[in-house]
């Protein structure tokens, strides 16, 4: 990933011409992904939406370290600082500005530049406004900033080589780490929005290390950072193989374990919840708003986005067990890259700004 960031730095370095350079950036719950411009090109930038804190051991200043070094070094008390993609409090908007300024000048983004942002489409008022000043104190932007919904973006990718999706009537679902977000669109325009956090791959997450312990008759347990790299190493619905892992015990000596189950099974359960509240609770309440809407947008591929569906196989899952509940035949896409899709979108959009 530092080698990914270098190059990156590099092209800005060479392509900054005078105008405005537009960027797409998406700071999720669990990580952050700035889409960079490279010529004709388009670049990706992440890192995990996280910092943490120490206290220097000579001189006891306190110092701070982020996204992944953060996570691996200081796994039990790193602060992943949004929820929902947003700030919940002041203290929370304070370290996403800290953490949002540190990152995007380690890539080395120009002040004059024009910013999208894919945000939530979540009803919190004070989140929204958090998120707000976090990117308006944000030292990009100083061109144009804008803010489109994360699953509209996301979806511009899956949809066509340019801005397609703006013009579509179309089904997004959003498989995020807090979250699951679902709506119409119809040309751009936001329809029937709902959103659980019942539903999420941090729920995910937490099933697997509980059933890991299960598995391993309580020998085992794996924290919440753990759990995601296994689902996201391992998950796998077309041909999932059992892995092997050790764990370095207490007393001393090593235990190895093999889970067979425990990602698979917690990762069934949640498409099946996922399916469950798009067929049972946003469709009925979409069908009763905008009938028309809903009837088109079902002959219609449903878009996956959101870093779920990275998840191989997932979206013909996702699109067999809808079929089934829902008696007709329907069908679903997600863009190549779901967990890059938002900050590529929303760049898509922040290039037809910059040519105005
Ligand atoms: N390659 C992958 N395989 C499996 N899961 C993945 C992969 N990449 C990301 N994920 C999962 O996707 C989720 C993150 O998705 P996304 O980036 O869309 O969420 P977010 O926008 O940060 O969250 P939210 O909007 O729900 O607050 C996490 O649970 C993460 O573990
Ligand atoms: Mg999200």
């Amino acid at each position: 990933m530092a080698k990914a960031e270098d190059t990156a730095d590099e092209k800005i370095a060479t392509s900054h011409s005078g105008s405005s350079l537009p960027f797409g950036v998406k700071l999720g719950s669990t990580r952050t992904v700035v889409a960079i411009p490279d010529g004709d090109d388009v670049v990706v930038s992440q890192s995990l939406t996280c910092l943490t804190s120490y206290g220097n051991a000579v001189s006891g200043e306190e110092q701070y370290l982020y996204g992944e070094e953060a996570a691996e070094k200081y796994p039990d008390q790193v602060e992943f600082m949004l929820r929902s993609g947003l700030p919940e409090d002041d203290e929370r908007a304070e370290l996403a500005a800290k953490f949002f300024d540190h990152y995007v000048e380690s890539l080395g983004i120009p002040d004059d530049s024009v910013v999208v942002y894919a945000v939530p489409a979540i009803e919190n008022e004070a989140g929204i406004e958090n998120l707000q000043s976090v990117i308006e104190q944000a030292p990009i932007g100083e061109t144009l900033v804008r803010s489109y919904p994360e699953s509209l973006c996301g979806a511009i990718p899956a949809l066509g080589p340019g801005l397609e999706a703006i013009d579509e009537i179309f089904l997004a679902v959003n498989l995020g780490s807090t979250n699951l977000e679902a709506c119409a669109y119809r040309h751009g325009e936001h329809l029937s929005p709902f959103a659980t956090g019942a539903v999420s791959g941090n729920e995910v997450d937490r099933r697997i290390a509980g059933l890991v312990e299960e598995e391993t008759q309580g020998r085992v347990n794996i924290d919440g950072t753990t759990a995601r790299e296994y689902k996201e190493e391992h998950a796998d619905f077309v041909e999932f193989t059992p892995f092997t892992d050790i764990i370095q015990q207490p007393g001393g000596g090593s235990h190895e374990f093999t889970i067979e189950r425990s990602v698979m099974d917690a990762l069934d359960e949640y498409v099946d919840d996922v399916v469950d509240q798009v067929a049972n609770t946003f469709l009925p309440d979409l069908a009763n708003d905008y009938i028309r809407v809903y009837q088109y947008a079902l002959s219609k591929p449903v878009v996956l986005t959101g870093g779920m569906a990275c998840i191989p196989g997932i979206v013909e899952e996702f699109e067999r067990r809808l079929s089934r509940e829902l008696q007709v035949e329907v069908e679903a896409v997600a863009p190549e890259q779901p967990a890059q899709a938002a900050a590529v979108g929303a760049q898509r959009i922040a290039s037809r700004l910059a040519q105005r």
